[in-house]
């Protein structure tokens, strides 16, 4: 059986766009429900500037409250040194860096241009990381479209991509979808060609959101040229604050049942996962999105009937 590998972003970018601050107990008990489903990689939040991301600004706490997660990655987001000092004095070890491939979008997020971003990046590993111990993933924001200017320019893309590829092996890279308005015919050409190019130096998963309703049409695009990591959130939060217009990353209930009912395994249970997402749609001030969790839940879970379609 094929198997994919589901990562859920929920507690970062999922939360990060709830205004009304979330308690610090109630983002560990919606990281633990998560880990119950099954997830064994996990966006636990991010280490930014509490003036830009002020859902973030116990993220010390949460960790240390949280403790060890045995047999979980938990990643942080980090958007500098000071970021992944601070992670990396919680005991994290994956780390996740954004850089956007377009200036605009890049100068709304971190206050500086993709150039900027790329020698922030360098420095950051040089000065925290000479030894290249830690793991990390790159978030690659506006891969295919940008709030401000548009549907990215591939080649131009493909070239940002290639120097970041070169700046160590092993790099993890997001194909992002930040604003959820990526048509799948680019998605499956991009990915493919990422693929092609820098496969064996590099490790490629997509992140998308719903914004346009193509969001599952582009898991299967990416899917279909050969990425077996995809970004969720539980119950279809998120947004990027610094994209306008911008809607809820994927559901992760809607990637868990669309690849059980194609055989495919997540390792995932969706039970847990939808009461999970119970925990994250009752917080005051979510927007929830997505599919799944609109399904009636004995009809969702199979009603007696096998949910496989794949005989
Ligand atoms: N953690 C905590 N505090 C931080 C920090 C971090 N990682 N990085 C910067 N700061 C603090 C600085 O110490 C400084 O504090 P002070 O005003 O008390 O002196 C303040 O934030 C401003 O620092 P500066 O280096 O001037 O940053 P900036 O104002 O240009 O902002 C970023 C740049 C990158 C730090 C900020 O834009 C940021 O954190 N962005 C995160 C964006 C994000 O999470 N986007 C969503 C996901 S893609
Ligand atoms: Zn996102």
């Amino acid at each position: 059986m094929t198997r994919v590998e589901l990562v859920e972003v929920g507690p970062r970018d999922g939360l990060q766009i709830i205004p009304q601050f979330v308690p610090t107990a109630t983002k560990i008990a919606l990281i633990r429900a998560l880990v119950g489903a099954g997830f064994k990689r996990m966006e636990l939040g991010s280490f930014v500037s509490p003036k830009a991301v002020p859902q973030m600004a116990d993220m010390d706490e949460v960790i240390a409250q949280l403790g060890p997660l045995p047999g979980v990655r938990g990643m942080t987001l980090v958007p500098n040194s000071i970021g992944a000092k601070r992670a990396m004095a919680a005991g994290i070890t994956d780390l996740i860096f954004v850089i956007s491939m377009s200036n605009s979008h890049n100068r709304s997020n971190v206050r500086r241009d993709t150039e900027a971003s790329i020698a922030d990046l360098r420095s950051m590993l040089a000065e925290v990381d000479p030894d290249g111990r830690l793991k990390l993933r790159i978030g690659i924001a506006t891969t295919f479209h940008c709030p401000f200017e548009g549907v990215m320019d591939e080649g131009k893309v493909f070239a940002t991509i290639e120097r970041i590829v070169a700046l160590r092996d092993g790099l993890e890279l997001a194909l992002s979808d930040t604003t959820g308005m990526a048509l799948p015919d680019h998605v499956k050409r991009f990915s493919r060609r990422c693929l092609d190019a820098f496969g064996t130096r590099a490790r490629f998963c997509f992140h998308g959101h719903d914004t346009a309703g193509y969001g599952i049409a582009n898991v299967l695009a990416a899917f279909e040229a050969g990425i077996t990591s995809f970004d969720g959130a539980v119950a279809g939060l998120g947004g990027c604050p610094f994209a306008p217009g911008a809607t809820g990353n994927i559901a992760s209930e809607d990637l868990v049942t669309l690849f059980s009912r194609m055989g495919v395994e997540t390792g995932i249970d969706i039970d847990r996962l939808l009461a999970a997402g119970d925990i994250a749609a009752s917080l005051p001030g979510a927007v929830t999105s997505g599919h799944a969790r609109a399904i009636p839940r004995a009809r969702l879970l199979g009603n007696g009937v096998p949910l496989t379609d794949a005989a």
